[in-house]
């Protein structure tokens, strides 16, 4: 039997109230926990997404907008629209120059059928509560061809990396949440999502039933993140 969810995956104004917590820091904190490389891998992400000039694309669970930031400064005639269940991070994306901001759950997304060229979604599947309805979402409004690009943490496979990894995420997270938050639970959701969370290989598995193919997979810090570019069929 997998572990439980945790209460804020099973509880989606449980989710929007941490994530209102975490949103003024959240950039620093990202920076740190991905050892100061997450821009890079996004970047990485926008690449093999082979986007037309004018894509029309869905940065999804988008926090404070990276990927809306990164597709329109490659693709100026690019549209990026940035969703998110937090206002707070919604209003971050918007100061940060992000124009199209939308509220939305990524369960049950306000878009009609294969509107979107490509859909981008930087550390949000593994906070979803149902992982395949939210891919079968997300297949479901990007068009046939279009690409799916996805960064998360991962439970490396190695277990003595696994268990130092975790570890270090542990503390290095609770050290931050009380020197940021005074609440040192509130980034140890991270190692805490990553236990209940599949493997890298499983999460390709799963967007191939949600209707993807040609899945590329190549993994960041021995396995600890991941990022995955997939083709609608
Ligand atoms: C860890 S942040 C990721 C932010 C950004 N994508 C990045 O790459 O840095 C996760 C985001 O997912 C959002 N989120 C959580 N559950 C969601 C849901 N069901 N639908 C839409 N967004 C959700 C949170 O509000 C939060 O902004």
């Amino acid at each position: 039997m997998p572990p439980p969810l945790p209460p804020e995956k099973q509880d989606s104004s449980l989710m929007r109230e941490m994530f209102s917590v975490i949103a003024p820091r959240y950039d620093f904190i990202t920076r740190v926990f991905s050892y100061g490389m997450d821009m890079r891998w996004k970047r990485q992400g926008v690449e093999l997404a082979a986007l037309p000039k004018d894509a029309l694309i869905l940065d999804l669970a988008c926090g404070t907008g990276d990927f809306s930031q990164l597709v329109s400064g490659k693709l100026p005639a690019a549209r990026a629209v940035a969703a998110d269940l937090t206002h707070g991070m919604l209003r971050l994306a918007a100061a940060r120059g992000v124009r199209d901001t939308v509220c939305a759950d990524a369960m049950r997304l306000p878009f009609q059928d294969g509107t979107f060229d490509a859909v981008f979604i930087g550390y949000g599947l593994r906070n979803f509560p149902d992982l395949d309805r939210a891919a079968r979402e997300i297949a479901r409004v990007t068009r046939p061809g279009g690409a799916f690009v996805s960064l998360d943490f991962f439970l490396p496979r190695n277990a003595v990396w696994r268990k130092l990894y975790l570890s270090y995420l542990t503390v290095q997270g609770a050290c931050w949440g009380l020197l940021l938050h005074g609440k040192p639970r509130i980034y140890t959701y991270i190692p805490d999502s990553l236990r209940s969370f599949v493997s890298m290989d499983d999460f390709s598995a799963r967007l191939v039933k949600a209707g993807y193919g040609k899945i590329d997979a190549r993994g960041f810090l021995a396995g600890g993140i991941a990022l995955h570019h997939a083709t609608r069929r």
